[in-house]
């Protein structure tokens, strides 16, 4: 184990110390256990203002080689992928460091036979089979830019993500499992590639075997290109600072844009945070339920656990397939130590029977983890009691797709813990809370706007296409700041909880949507005139998506009509973005220079319209009333 894994409170107060009055020093030292053909010229070259971030410029590297080939002398025969399939009936699969290096070459040289080369953008949509997980690093080992899109979203999404990064190769399946359904991925791919000039050949991966349309010139099966094909692929030589990844997610404005991540520092801040949050041991066999399709499972499924040398689990399936005790049967069948998932995922299953959980012995957990929003503390105390059964940590990890790596989290049985606080920063980060001005709130006990005042390795670079975004979107609101978008509270003690963002983007079990992304998928339905989306406190999701619409004609019967309206945001969006709840209203409350109030939409979608404030700035007042009275 590398010797930069912190054992106690004292470590980490020394390290946290260390990295802000040397981060260079301090990253320096870290960035050297890695394998580097050649070492960088300079640690950090900064500032926040166009942005510009660069780190370990100048080194070259391949993140592939840190991931497989330098374990191969030491743990070549220890598990690197176990594979869980979504039927607990069918065989899972186990590939030990050796075979996985081998897999991924071999999927490299696929990639490169059929015209990939280094820069390439190619966009994954697979389902959670291990050929995703080798997919993803074959992209790395040539050189290419892998572009994961999550397989819940629509042709029209793929095709957006497609068509803005410029990809010219598509990686999919013919179809997947999802509990107890069957879904037909090519076909989605197919519709999306009627409007994508630049994908010039789609490789399809065998899951389902079943017949699907390929187009002559263009689609390839992987399992016929594979025959024949070497095991063996030398890593493409990269930059620290090149390209490895970008990856699509939604902010208040626009369509979702294409967050970027480069090799080295990414890398370096992948590791080092699965190191220490978790705790991780050699003989762990760590579990994180993310599908790679997020940044999570970039992260904290694929490269920090690989390049930890540790043995991480791939699961197919949902939590609640074939029932509610499949996280658990899992951990039992893997002797599962660390186990990483949603509230989400949580509170699903908290609604459901305690056998479900009791009847498995759980014996071998020893860390718990949380991402992807505010963890509530009777789900805390759920996963901390049941799961946990009292003796495992949890550390609630806040972080960002844009930060590429945890930032806030208890560091387990290190740092502190406290249910619903991400509670501290892990060394090298520096956050700040700000006021509405910017200035900066130094006093503990407090709330305010959540930003880092000091680059970190694993950060965003740009926006894909579009710098000035990136500058716009995070660097621009306050100055000499990155701001996160979130709200947070800093207790007596200076431990933080994360409240939710503060801008226009819901968070709905975890994932991230923009209203106006939402509202404009709603929008095309033929009969909408305009709609206001808000998010809303939700059972299971976190927050629910509830949409506000005014319509053309009253329809005959409003139920087919919500119902249309659901399936245009799922033809625009994906599933995943359908709105819980569709009003449908006369007018909205609009200022008099056309601005919507969402914060009287909220406290109508919260169910608390109580204390709705002044209204008298409003355009319409009546249109409140009406609002209030129609509510769901
Ligand atoms: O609002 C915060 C919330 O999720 C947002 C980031 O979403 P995404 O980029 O999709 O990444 C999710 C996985 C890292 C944040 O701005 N969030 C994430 N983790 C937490 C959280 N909110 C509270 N507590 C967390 N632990």
């Amino acid at each position: 184990m590398t010797n930069y894994q912190l054992k106690s409170y004292e470590e980490y107060q020394e390290a946290y110390q260390r990295s802000v009055e040397d981060p260079e020093g301090f990253w320096g030292e870290i960035a050297d256990t890695f394998t580097w053909r050649k070492k960088w010229d300079r640690v950090l070259e900064w500032n926040f203002e166009e942005p510009n971030v660069k780190w370990f410029q100048g080194g070259k590297m391949n993140i592939t080689e840190n991931c497989l080939d330098r374990h191969l002398k030491t743990r070549g025969n220890k598990l690197a992928l176990i594979w869980e399939p979504n039927d607990p009936k069918e065989r899972f699969i186990r590939y030990t460091y050796r075979e996985l290096h081998e897999k991924v070459c071999q999927f490299a040289n696929v990639l490169k036979k059929n015209g990939a080369k280094k820069g390439d953008r190619i966009c994954i949509y697979m389902p959670m089979i291990p050929e995703l997980a080798i997919a993803v690093l074959a992209c790395a080992r040539i050189g290419a830019v892998h572009s994961v899109v999550f397989a819940g979203f629509s042709a029209l999404s793929m095709a957006d993500r497609i068509n803005d990064a410029q990809c010219n190769m598509v990686l999919t399946s013919d179809g997947l499992n999802r509990g107890a359904k069957q879904i037909p991925v090519k076909r989605v791919v197919d519709e999306a590639l009627e409007n994508c000039p630049s994908v010039e050949r789609v490789i399809v991966v065998e899951r389902l075997g079943w017949a699907v349309n390929m187009v002559e010139g263009r689609d390839v099966w992987f399992h016929e290109e594979v025959k024949g094909v070497s095991k063996d692929c030398p890593a493409e030589e990269m930059d620290a600072e090149d390209m490895l990844f970008i990856l699509y997610t939604s902010g208040s404005t626009g369509k979702p844009k294409g967050v970027v991540h480069t090799c080295g520092g990414y890398m370096v801040y992948a590791q080092y945070s699965f190191l220490n949050v978790f705790q991780y041991q050699e003989s762990d066999i760590y579990w994180c339920t993310a599908d790679i399709g997020w940044v999570t499972g970039h992260t904290y499924l694929l490269y920090g656990p690989l390049l930890s040398g540790a043995t991480t689990l791939m699961f197919e399936g949902v939590p609640t397939y074939p029932d509610n005790g499949r996280f658990w049967q899992v951990c039992d069948k893997f002797g599962v130590t660390i186990f990483y998932t949603a509230p989400t995922a949580i509170r699903s299953l908290m609604a459901g029977d305690i056998d479900d959980v009791l009847s498995y012995s759980l014996d071998s957990l020893k860390v718990l983890g949380s991402v992807g929003e505010p963890i509530n503390e009777e789900a805390w105390h759920w996963y901390h009691t049941h799961v946990g059964k009292e003796r495992c940590p949890v550390v609630d990890t806040w972080w960002q797709t844009e930060t590429g790596g945890i930032m806030i989290s208890t560091i387990a049985g290190v740092t502190p813990m406290k249910p619903g606080h991400a509670a501290l920063p892990l060394p090298g980060i520096q956050p700040i809370l700000v006021d509405s001005e910017g200035n900066e709130i130094t006093e503990n006990g407090v709330e305010g706007y959540l930003c880092m005042k000091f680059p970190w390795p694993g950060m965003i670079r740009t926006t894909y296409g579009d710098h000035e975004r990136a500058r716009l979107s995070y660097f621009s609101t306050y100055k000499d700041l990155y701001f996160t978008g979130d709200g947070a509270k800093r207790d007596e003690n200076g431990l933080y909880r994360i409240i939710g963002r503060v801008d226009d983007v819901i968070n709905v079990s975890g994932h991230r949507f923009g209203t106006a992304e939402i509202e404009e998928a709603i929008n095309h339905n033929e009969h909408v005139v305009e709609s206001a989306v808000v998010g809303y406190p939700h059972d299971v999701k976190g927050q629910g998506i509830y949409a506000f619409v005014i319509i053309k004609d009253k329809p005959e019967k409003e139920e087919y009509l919500r119902a249309e309206i659901i399936e245009t945001v799922v033809e625009k969006i994906g599933k995943i973005a359908r709105p819980d709840k569709i009003q449908i209203v006369s007018g909205l409350p609009k200022t008099r220079s056309g601005k919507i109030m969402r914060r009287i939409l909220r406290k109508v979608a919260e169910g608390d319209t109580s204390n709705l404030g002044d209204t008298s700035t409003l355009l319409d007042p009546d249109v409140v009333d009406e609002i209030k009275a129609g509510a769901l």
